[in-house]
């Protein structure tokens, strides 16, 4: 889907994916890894905070085990004072000398004597600050006070203490937080002692030890949290926030008692930590953080108001639960060796995410949604300088620049691919006898897929291979012709390019590829590997069409003659399940993109769709209708577009009624609220833009009394046709919104305003306290709108240097993404030389991946206004 204005979760949860990425000092590309020469058994941690004075001291014991006699132990440590350090080895107690390597990000501790094989005790004092940049330990502040929290994924737990911070270096951590008196604290463990002092004003917590977990999954949490309390299948779960927030923790709560239940059995292993806590930190990088029983959240990913919240905040609560819970089993009790296969990690909860949401409410349709990972990640794959799902990372920066759409939706869909080609039961045996015997250790990629080749007895391992060694994605070409009573269908790969010169050269990869063939005759779906660049198959039966991605769970685009192409687009609703019917004109859309389709057959094939009433194939359907509108369509045409769209939309439109039914499905109620953002936006129909108006007049004034989903679109709508006195307005709310999703149904709206002087006080927003860092990602709205566009990129630039300074450290290599939101040379070519002028470590991958995308948005106008005008002339 081109549209980023929909929903919030889309573009969101992509770019918090990308903020993600966070560069710290620079260090060499070598000599970062941690020698083999000492392994932690277990850590004794305590750790002190001082709120007030954003500062902590730490005490540790790390117990180890010497592999190779040495006199020189190195730890990872960052930003921390050394007060003291000893090692104890055979009885005897030596001091060590310190010596730090920040750019390294490691300390070595040397001794006189040498350490023999075997057991040592390291004791470390050592002090830190807590940072401002999310990241280690980190001070966190809401309107009523302060609060210290952690992220230590991927290497910042070396931040917060000294330690052997590699994934592979597991170990039992036992943990004590000395807090203040009327605060408590969340860690790993349940609290087992809670204890007065040291000090006045003190009192110790102590928490049971953890199994073993990488030292990227320990979290400390310190404050006033409130909990909800409930559990499932005898564990208990705690949702966890600020007292005044605590009303909104209920829906979290059922959701992961659910979740839990069906983890526990598909995993077949119980959920293995003694309780399990949500946890919402006022200032959070991430979306979501699935440390060992103790998760993480930004508030809008966990609290809901069942009475206010909307149909897809809902949604996406539960999967970015489901996500992270599904870590605790897959990456929390079986973690990669090492950050190399991150991918399989964040493809796998990725994968796994929409499962237990489907076990638990069928209505939400998720299998459709499914389709839409996969449909998101063949578009971003389709960029000639698109990265492989594998590569080498050493440096902590080039570890953060692995957590992308790549790692998460193309792994997330391979796996989908190769679920539905052996079957889900048999992947769900593999995944099973996978972790059983990799629990409370470490392993690869290759363990993962040598499993299933063994469980499934199908050449798991020879397409995982290749899907994750090559980039891109391929396009299947089809050629079928009826022969008697079989069909021969003749099926040819390449490599599929939004670029349409790359895609016309003969590509070199070549993919082994499970092609799930379903002839029009038998309608019975078959798995065919395709392993050579062309190959023939016989199907039973005389068919008009066959077409090649039944279930839709391909990761792969397919393309037909044109007359068998119109067969099937001409039966589209009678004879496609919904998933299917999702993803033609998605592959349609992707031939229209580099020509190879006229943009009146797409065009004609929406229309053949007009009965369509599932909301995730009518996303698709109008998923691309504001590009077209704003981007691709001659000026002189528009108007006659927009006549199309709204009859496009007329039986569909009027099948929904203008308000809500009581008592209708909540979906039908979403894609009312569609509905009006695509009228009232490319098809510019004043009534609904009036519509719109009243609407917001009225969830200003109670926003209870509106549902929510047609609150955002509304929003949106009002904001497109607003002046400065609707934008007052916005910015008044933003300040009393008593959700996050209220807030961010203002906060994303205010890109869409048209008048340029708002543009321009919004960007001041974002510079001022009032924008919390965490947030600064709404930068990506105000620079989407084509309209004020130019302006906003001025003011970016004026404005680069306080913005970069808002970021932490997380955010910075994702704003070189921004350079991918244009649709014309001048500015692309501005944007690239401007980002290359900073001279932003790790985001060279990024600007290329970007001008590709300016590119290919360029070269659909180039390729099709001249048909658009053609065909609206019809
Ligand atoms: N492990 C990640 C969070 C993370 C990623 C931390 C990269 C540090 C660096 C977590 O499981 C995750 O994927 N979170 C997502 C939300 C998810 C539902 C897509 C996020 O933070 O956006
Ligand atoms: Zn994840």
């Amino acid at each position: 889907m081109a549209t980023p204005n929909f929903l919030l979760h889309i573009p969101m949860r992509r770019i918090l994916i990308l903020a993600l990425s966070s560069l710290g000092i620079i260090a060499s590309a070598w000599g970062q890894r941690l020698p083999d020469t000492v392994a932690p058994e277990s850590y004794d941690l305590t750790l002190e905070p001082n709120l007030a004075k954003a500062t902590f001291s730490g005490d540790e014991i790390i117990h180890v085990t010497v592999l190779k006699p040495a006199v020189t132990v190195t730890l990872n440590a960052a930003e921390l004072q050394f007060l003291e350090a000893n090692i104890t080895s055979g009885g005897a107690s030596e001091k060590a000398t310190v010596s730090l390597d920040a750019a390294k990000e490691q300390a070595a501790l040397t001794v006189s004597k040498e350490l023999p094989a075997g057991p040592a005790d390291i004791r470390i004092r050592f002090t830190g600050v807590l940072n401002d940049q999310l990241r280690g330990f980190y001070l966190s502040k809401s309107a009523r006070r302060r609060y210290a929290a952690t992220q230590f994924e991927a290497t910042d737990a070396r931040r917060a203490f000294p330690g052997f911070d590699e994934p592979a270096y597991k170990a039992v951590f036992r943990i004590t937080l000395i807090v203040d008196k009327g605060d408590t604290a969340i860690s790993n463990g349940k609290i087992i002692a809670d204890t007065a002092g040291p000090g006045d004003g003190k009192h110790s917590l102590r928490f049971s030890p953890s199994p073993k977990i990488s030292s990227y999954l320990v979290a400390m949490l310190v404050g006033d949290f409130a909990c909800r309390e409930g559990g499932a299948d005898g564990i208990p779960i705690r949702v966890c926030t600020l007292p005044e927030k605590e009303a909104l923790t209920g829906f979290a709560l059922e959701a992961s008692e659910n979740i839990l239940k069906y983890y526990d059995k598909y995993y077949a292993i119980k959920y293995p930590y003694e309780k399990l806590d949500l946890i919402v930190i006022p200032d959070f990088a991430a979306g979501a953080m699935e440390n060992a029983a103790a998760i993480t959240y930004r508030d809008i990913y966990l609290l809901i108001d069942e009475k206010t919240a909307s149909y897809d905040a809902k949604k996406d609560v539960a999967s970015v639960i489901a996500h992270e819970m599904a870590h605790q089993w897959f990456g929390d009790l079986v973690t990669m060796q090492w950050w190399n296969d991150i991918w399989l990690n964040e493809g796998f909860a990725t994968w796994m995410e929409l499962k237990p949401l489907e076990a638990w409410k069928p209505e939400w349709n998720l299998g459709q949604q499914e389709i839409g990972q996969t449909l998101g990640a063949l578009v971003n794959d389709s960029l000639p300088t698109v990265r492989t799902i594998r590569a080498d990372a050493e440096t902590p920066a080039d570890i953060v620049a692995l957590f992308d759409g790549i790692a998460y939706g193309k792994a997330a869909s391979v796996l989908r691919m190769v679920e539905a080609y052996v079957g889900a039961e048999v992947f769900e045996a593999g995944v099973n006898a996978y972790l059983a015997k990799h629990a409370y250790r470490n392993a690869t990629a290759e363990d993962f897929w040598t499993q299933l080749t063994e469980t499934s007895g199908k050449p798991v391992d020879k397409i995982m291979q290749s899907f994750t060694e090559q980039p891109g994605a391929p396009l299947v070409t089809v050629q079928s012709a009826c022969r008697g009573d079989r069909t021969e269908v003749m099926l040819r790969q390449e490599r599929y390019y939004s670029d349409a010169a790359k895609l016309a050269a003969a590509s070199s990869e070549l993919w082994p590829i499970p092609v799930n063939l379903l002839p029009s005759a038998t309608r019975q779906p078959t798995f065919h590997l395709l392993t050579k660049r062309e190959e023939t198959f016989n199907l039973p039966g005389c068919s008009a069409w066959v077409y090649a991605n039944a279930g839709s769970r391909g990761y792969y685009r397919s393309s037909y003659d044109p007359a068998a192409f119109a067969k099937m687009a001409s039966q589209i609703e009678s004879t496609f399940s919904p998933e299917e019917r999702v993803r033609i004109p998605n592959d349609a859309w992707a031939l229209v993109q580099v020509g190879r389709m006229n943009i009146g057959n797409y065009l004609d094939l929406l229309r053949n769709m007009q009965g369509e009433r599932s909301r995730q194939v009518v996303q698709e359907m109008i998923g691309n209708l504001r590009d077209i509108h704003d981007k691709f369509v001659a000026e002189a045409d528009r108007p006659a577009f927009e006549k199309w769209v709204r009859d496009l939309l007329k039986p569909l439109a009027s099948d929904l009624g203008e308000a809500p039914v009581a008592g209708e499905p909540a979906e039908r109620q979403a894609l009312r609220a569609d509905l009006l953002e695509v009228l009232a936006g490319p098809g510019r129909d004043p009534e609904l833009v009036a519509k719109a108006r009243g609407v917001v007049e009225q969830y200003m004034k109670a926003p209870e009394s509106v549902d929510a989903a047609l609150a955002k679109s509304s929003l949106l709508v009002a904001a497109r046709n607003g002046d400065a006195g609707l934008y007052d307005k916005y910015i008044q709310h933003l300040k009393t919104a008593k959700t996050p999703e209220e807030y961010y149904a203002y906060l994303l709206a205010l890109g869409d305003f048209p008048e340029t002087e708002l543009t321009r006080r919004s960007f001041a927003l974002v510079l001022s306290d009032e924008l919390k860092n965490q947030d600064m990602f709404v930068l990506y709205f105000l620079l989407a709108n084509t309209q004020t566009q130019p302006v906003a990129w001025g003011l970016f630039k004026a404005d680069f240097p306080s913005i970069w300074k808002k970021l932490d450290p997380s955010g910075r290599i994702a704003f070189a993404e921004l350079a991918g939101l244009f649709c014309d040379g001048k500015l692309r070519d501005d944007s690239q030389k401007f980002f290359a002028d900073q001279k932003l470590p790790g985001t060279e991958r990024i600007l290329k991946n970007a001008k590709d995308k300016v590119n290919a948005c360029i070269q659909v106008r180039e390729l099709q206004q001249k048909n658009l005008s053609a065909y609206l002339e019809k």
